[in-house]
């Protein structure tokens, strides 16, 4: 048996079946890239689990990306953000990039995504940029390395803390579309995925000036930065500023796929990344116009086996339902209306107020 329920059984879930425009996928889980695909085991047993394909760990140009690795920390949070023992609800933790070499991290990756393609899954490169011609170059490598998938991340949420020039993260949507067409011209034949970040309120225009660069699909959006401060010590929590997500992101993160689903259209492919814990959030993501989604924070609360549950859960909601998975991505996005539009509800306030707000007292009201 492969992973939870077993790669050969999810890969025969054909109500599952996505893309993203022309690249084909078994089903929309994705694992994302992060530590837990940072070795090639980590990577063939996301894929076990059934995942559509994976997004190896990131690297980049800038040595000072991989040192951060060794400062990386992580901790728990429960629904109120205290940090916790248990699995919590969300990841707080600064994080790293690979250390390891980089043509020889892509040529062993290159030789799972080759695996992988008998499967229809796939494996795809991810690089967190430190500056232009560095992501070029990287990029480069990739495409000689035979991959056929880049995912180019210009949202790392520690940009701002990391040690200056490690890792950018780029909210113009002029430089955007100016970055984005260089590396388009060094991947050409694959796949282009550029992964934006969750700390600009402009992921519509950011989507629209990666289109206009030249990727093939966009995933939002990034995780966000918080800080949270320790009662114990009465000092910041890991000493720092860090990512901070968990399941309460989903609904933001919608918004902004069903925003970019309006101005881009229908047919430029998005994905969905920040928060996704089940089935049913896979599905709440694509309802907003997630074709595929990346998950991680539920691996390294639960293990791979995550993914298969996620699968699972997703096949049974649509069996239950005799539908595809297909047929659903995009209906909440079409039907998002303006407060203008909506029925008048006079008092409809009146029940969401403590009593005093509304005594007899009152006459005002
Ligand atoms: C510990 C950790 C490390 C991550 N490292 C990377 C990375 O190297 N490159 C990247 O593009 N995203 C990275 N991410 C972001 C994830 O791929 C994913 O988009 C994000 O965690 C939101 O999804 P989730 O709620 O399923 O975790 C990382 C996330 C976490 C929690």
């Amino acid at each position: 048996m492969d992973g939870l329920y077993g790669l050969r059984h999810i890969k025969h879930m054909t109500r599952l079946a996505t893309a993203i425009g022309s690249f084909p996928l078994n089903n929309p889980v994705i694992c994302g890239s992060g530590e837990p695909v940072m070795t090639e085991a980590g990577i063939r047993a996301a894929l076990r689990a059934g995942a559509a394909g994976g997004i190896a760990k990131s690297v980049n140009e800038n040595p000072a990306g991989g040192r951060q690795l060794d400062k990386a920390d992580y901790v728990r949070l429960d629904a109120l953000g205290y940090p916790t023992s248990e699995q919590g609800v969300s990841l707080f933790n600064r994080s790293g990039l690979s250390q390891r070499d980089t043509a020889d991290w892509f040529a062993s990756i290159a030789t799972i995504d080759n695996d992988a393609r008998m499967d229809g899954a796939f494996v795809a490169a991810s690089i967190v940029y430190a500056g232009a011609d560095g992501a070029v170059e990287l990029a480069s490598l990739a495409r000689h390395a035979g991959l056929r998938v880049l995912e180019l991340n210009v949202g790392a949420p520690h940009a701002s803390e990391a040690a200056p020039g490690a890792i950018v993260q780029e909210t113009d949507p002029a430089r955007l579309t100016a970055l984005v067409r260089r590396v388009r011209a060094a991947t050409q034949g694959m796949q282009l995925w550029i992964k934006l970040t969750g700390l600009s309120s402009n992921l519509p225009g950011l989507a629209l000036a990666a289109r206009e660069g030249g990727a093939d699909a966009v995933c939002m959006m990034g995780r966000f930065m918080g800080l949270v401060p320790d009662l114990t010590t009465f000092a910041p929590l890991l000493g720092t500023s860090a990512a901070y997500g968990g399941g309460w992101a989903l609904p933001i993160v919608c918004r902004f796929l069903a925003l970019t689903r309006k101005a881009a259209g229908a047919s430029f492919p998005l994905m969905g990344t920040n928060g996704v814990r089940s089935g049913e959030d896979v599905l709440r993501m694509a309802l907003c116009g997630a074709s595929a989604v990346e998950v991680l924070s539920a691996t390294m609360s639960e293990g791979f086996s995550a993914i298969s549950r996620m699968i699972l859960e997703l096949n049974s909601f649509l069996t239950e339902r005799n539908m595809n998975f297909r047929e659903l991505i995009g209906r909440a996005a079409d039907g998002l209306a303006g407060y203008a539009e909506q029925p008048d509800l006079p008092g409809r306030w009146r029940d969401f107020v403590p009593p005093e707000t509304i005594s007899d007292a009152d006459t005002s009201l």
